[in-house]
């Protein structure tokens, strides 16, 4: 019997790394981005390495039709679903456009509420099936000039363990995987105006490093996984100080601060 898993923002970064490692696993994918030419080099190079079946869905997901019509545009039943599309603009939120504000919280918020509730119900009537979501470390915190994207992090962390609890014992997994600094186009996008985000590939995970972690956690004990020790470390040291002082710190060493 085939396996199909959806993959969200395969077109760049974190969500092209998953593609090939679940192709590697047996899925037959469908990938969804806006960008079509770097979803069908995708498919056909999936589709040579691994023999798989591989679809390209272009969407905006933004758009509040987009859910839907991912589902009604899919035959087969859906074993795993990877809400992996988002993006973060950093800055003074004052200075961001508000638009741009309220898209972050459209793609990373709604749009993955919506695919999760829209594919949930059947994966509970078939008793199995894996939800994953991409979180951030950034959820475990508030993140000033970051504060609108770290605010959907959370969103996205309290979410889906809150949907991990209700589905587990019904055979369906909502899981969330946390990742830190990560090399792809995310500081790209996260740039306003021309002061570019400074950091290092030496400080930051690869793409595939982090899909890795995301793969095998697929199904597993885990309801949260954060990638890499350093990260661990950073999401754990929100427990252990006052939360005023952690936003201070976390203000102080975003590399999205002013003084970076
Ligand atoms: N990189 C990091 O440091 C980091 C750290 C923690 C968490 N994350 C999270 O990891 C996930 C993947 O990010 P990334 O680092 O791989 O960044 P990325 O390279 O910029 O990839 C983002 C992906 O999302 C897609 N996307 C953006 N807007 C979309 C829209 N409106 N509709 C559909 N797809 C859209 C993009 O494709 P198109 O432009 O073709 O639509 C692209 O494939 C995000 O949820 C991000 O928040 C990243």
């Amino acid at each position: 019997m085939s396996k199909w898993a959806i993959v969200t923002g395969a077109s760049s970064g974190i969500g092209a790394a998953f593609s090939p490692l679940l192709a590697a696993k047996g899925y037959n994918l469908i990938l969804v981005a806006r960008r079509r030419e770097r979803l069908q080099a995708l498919q056909e190079q999936l589709v040579k390495d691994y023999k798989i079946e591989a679809r390209v869905h272009v969407a905006d997901l933004t758009d509040p039709e987009a859910p839907k019509n991912l589902l009604d545009s899919i035959e087969h039943p859906i074993d795993v679903l990877v809400n992996n599309a988002g993006f973060g603009k950093a800055g003074e939120a004052s200075a961001i456009p508000v638009e741009d504000q309220l898209k972050m919280i459209d793609l990373n918020i709604r749009a993955l509420t919506a695919l999760t509730l829209t594919f949930l119900p059947k994966m509970r009537e078939r008793g199995s099936g894996c939800i994953l979501n991409v979180g951030s470390v950034v959820g475990f915190v508030s993140v000033p000039y970051m504060s609108v994207y770290a605010a959907t992090k959370a969103y996205v962390l309290s979410f889906s363990e809150a949907l991990d609890h209700e589905t587990r014992p019904h055979g369906v997994r909502v899981q969330v995987l946390c990742p830190g600094s990560t090399q792809s186009e995310f500081y790209d996008v996260a740039q306003s105006g021309d002061k570019k985000i400074d950091r290092p590939d030496s400080v930051m995970m690869t793409s595939e490093q982090v899909a890795k972690i995301g793969v095998n956690m697929i199904g597993g004990g885990s309801s949260t996984k954060v990638a890499g020790f350093m990260n661990r470390l950073v999401s754990f040291i929100p427990r252990l100080l006052p939360r005023r002082l952690m936003t201070f710190i976390s203000g102080r060493f975003t590399p999205a601060a002013p003084s970076k």
